[in-house]
């Protein structure tokens, strides 16, 4: 089937074309056509994302992109060639994710196809699902672009969320069958390296800079003594995180320290990554010990992020267990990961969709409730 993919739930406008044929598990998934158009340049002056003016440029950018993925996927016409769209209903800001349902059910009505409302978090696990196919030098010289499949599956699984918004521990235990086993208390993890970012007079979105810094410091001998941060929760018996006390403790030690060189702020930025990716590595060892994982789940834009994915990697190898992580293009927000977690939904459900009038915004939505 042809899955029209859309995605407005911060700061990126995101539609997709793909096809997907098959049972869920080895789907053959084929992207036609897919574009991410990030307005985080214009958000940098606010030091985030500012939900109005995202709003009016997803309301401005949606047409536009969605008269090119037509073109790309060559399927333009009164009438494109579309089964059904997937839209992101949430969680994300509530302004900009009614940009994207108000515009997916006009096309709905006017294709007469329906619509398949998509949980966010869902669609970043998804992402972390999607393999390439074996044969990739055939896929590039055939007319459709790329082929990718959706990887089996060993449960239990434990999927490890670290976005802008949100920082969670699942336990999937089947397709679409998530349990809650433990959340941030307060910040995420993507919004913690925002702030540490602009504490050290670095440019929104902070991930990627602090990334980019402590980098060059990972060649150099262990961070200075006066520059160790905490690691908030790291022997709590929970599976919940803190991550706003590291962001007071580099406040703090800023103010200590007065102007810091280039080269104390790049340690800075070093000693940050390293406390963040212990907690999230050491929470995640012991839920798959205690869950008995067969599959480690990691996905958000955090997991962009160069350490924190060889560290996950490091950590399946040891725990002898199946990583799944999406390709570095499919980490921060995208419109595929929507479409593709879309087709699982349709596989799976037996009462069919929803009805255009029931499908809203919710931008709080869960994917599961917390039992433990
Ligand atoms: O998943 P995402 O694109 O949007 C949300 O759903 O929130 O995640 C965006 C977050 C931002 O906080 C951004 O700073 C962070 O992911 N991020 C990174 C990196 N690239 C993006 N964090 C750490 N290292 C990176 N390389
Ligand atoms: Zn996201």
């Amino acid at each position: 089937m042809i899955i029209l993919g859309i995605e407005t739930s911060c700061d990126e406008t995101a539609v997709c074309v793909i096809e997907a044929n098959g049972p869920l598990e080895g789907a053959e998934i084929i992207i036609c056509a897919n574009i991410t158009l990030s307005q985080a340049r214009m958000h940098a002056p606010y030091g985030g994302v500012f939900p109005n003016l995202a709003k009016r440029e997803h309301i401005k950018n949606l047409p536009i992109i969605l008269k090119e993925i037509l073109r790309k996927a060559k399927i333009n016409g009164e009438k494109p060639k579309v089964d059904a769209i997937a839209v992101t209903y949430g969680p994300g800001l509530e302004p900009c994710l009614w940009a994207g349902i108000t515009f997916a059910k006009t096309l709905a009505e006017k294709w007469s196809v329906p619509i398949v409302p998509v949980n966010h978090m869902e669609g970043h696990i998804f992402s972390a699902l999607l393999r390439r196919k074996e044969n990739p030098k055939h896929e590039a010289r055939s007319t459709k672009h790329f082929g990718f499949r959706i990887s089996s599956l060993e449960f239990p699984a434990v999927a490890l969320l670290v976005s802008g918004g949100h920082t969670e521990l699942d336990l999937m235990e089947d397709y679409g069958k998530y349990r809650l086993i433990g959340e941030t208390r307060d910040d995420a993890v993507g919004e913690a390296f925002d702030k540490v970012a602009r504490l050290l007079g670095l440019p929104y979105p902070g991930g990627p800079e602090i990334s980019r810094l402590a980098e060059r410091m990972r060649t150099s001998a262990s961070v200075l003594p006066s520059l160790v941060l905490p690691r908030p929760m790291l022997h709590s018996p929970d599976y919940d995180f803190s991550f706003s006390g590291i962001k007071t403790a580099v406040l703090y030690l800023l103010k200590k320290i007065g102007a810091p060189s280039e080269q104390i702020k790049a340690e800075i930025a070093r000693e940050f990554e390293d406390a963040v990716t212990e907690v999230l590595v050491s929470k995640t060892k012991r839920a798959l010990r205690e869950y008995g994982a067969q599959t480690l789940i990691v996905a958000g834009g955090v997991i962009a992020n160069t350490h924190i994915r060889s560290e996950f990697g490091k950590l399946a190898a040891e725990e002898g267990i199946t990583l799944l992580i999406p390709e570095l293009s499919h980490t921060t927000d995208n419109a595929l990961m929507i479409a593709v977690a879309s087709y699982a939904t349709v596989m799976n459900k037996v009462e069919g969709l929803p009805a255009l009038e029931t499908i809203r915004a919710d931008g709080t939505a869960k994917i599961s409730e917390r039992n433990n």
